[in-house]
């Protein structure tokens, strides 16, 4: 198990600090960019359909007031995800369903690190549609599938049960003293561990355990070149101007 799930270096929310996260233009720019891996988060609307949102709450990167909770995918596709980054380029990006990110990476050979993001009360929903698009669209192929991550165990727990052939990560701020007992219990495959809780003897024991490791999210080139010594399999980064896809 361990490495092979990943590639190395991942352009955090599609396109890091240089587009609106969690859009199209994101992840176009990835490409132009030349990355080869892309992690993005994972929400429902109202109706249960998955699309790429961070944030419950309306306000921050998309426009105006509400809930994802209580909005309707008809209803969000009219909502603005591209004026707050006050760049013209991108001032129309809207929200994009899961669906067409998965259909535009895959087409680009992008591997996608998909952030299964719940909003509340609502884990094992989201893990189970989710997991089960990906495992839709990716029920033909061996290689190159997501890697489905999530804070929530809920939802790694659903999306388990949804898509079990799908390699999965669990995400922590913190490493937990137990931490390979929960990897086992929920058939991770990798941990995804905020950077600045990752010291050489954690990584070290990761990795001797055979999990992937991935850490997030590093914006600083010397980190980042610490933690791949250490044994850390993929970086997660936000300056893509920094750490590019051919970062060492
Ligand atoms: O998946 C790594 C990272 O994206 C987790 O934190 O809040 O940026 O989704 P967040
Ligand atoms: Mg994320």
């Amino acid at each position: 198990m361990s490495d092979s799930y990943f590639t190395r270096i991942y352009a955090h929310r599609g396109g890091g600090t240089l587009a609106p996260e969690n859009t199209v233009q994101a992840l176009q720019l990835a490409h132009q960019m030349g990355f080869q891996g892309v992690e993005f988060d994972v929400m429902l609307t109202a109706d249960d359909e998955p699309v790429l949102m961070h944030d419950a709450e309306f306000g921050r990167t998309v426009f105006g007031t509400g809930q994802m909770n209580e909005t309707r995918w008809e209803d969000l596709q009219r909502k603005n995800a591209g004026a707050w980054f006050k760049d013209p380029r991108y001032a129309g990006a809207r929200v994009p369903h899961l669906d067409h990110a998965l259909s535009y990476c895959s087409a680009r050979s992008m591997h996608m690190n998909v952030e299964i993001k719940p909003a509340p009360g609502r884990d094992a929903r989201t893990g189970e549609v989710a997991a089960g698009l990906c495992a839709r669209y990716f029920a033909q192929a061996a290689a190159g599938v997501p890697l489905l991550s999530s804070f929530s165990r809920e939802a790694l727990q659903a999306a388990a049960q949804a898509a079990p052939h799908l390699p999965r990560a669990q995400l922590w701020r913190e490493l937990p003293q137990d931490w390979a007992a929960q990897l086992a219990a929920l058939g991770c495959v990798a941990a995804h561990v905020r950077h600045d809780h990752l010291d050489e003897a954690r990584c070290a024991a990761i990795k001797a355990a055979g999990y992937g490791l991935m850490a997030y999210t590093v914006n600083e080139p010397r980190r980042a070149r610490e933690l791949l010594a250490w044994g850390v399999d993929a970086i997660c980064t936000d300056r893509l101007d920094l750490i590019g896809p051919r970062f060492r």
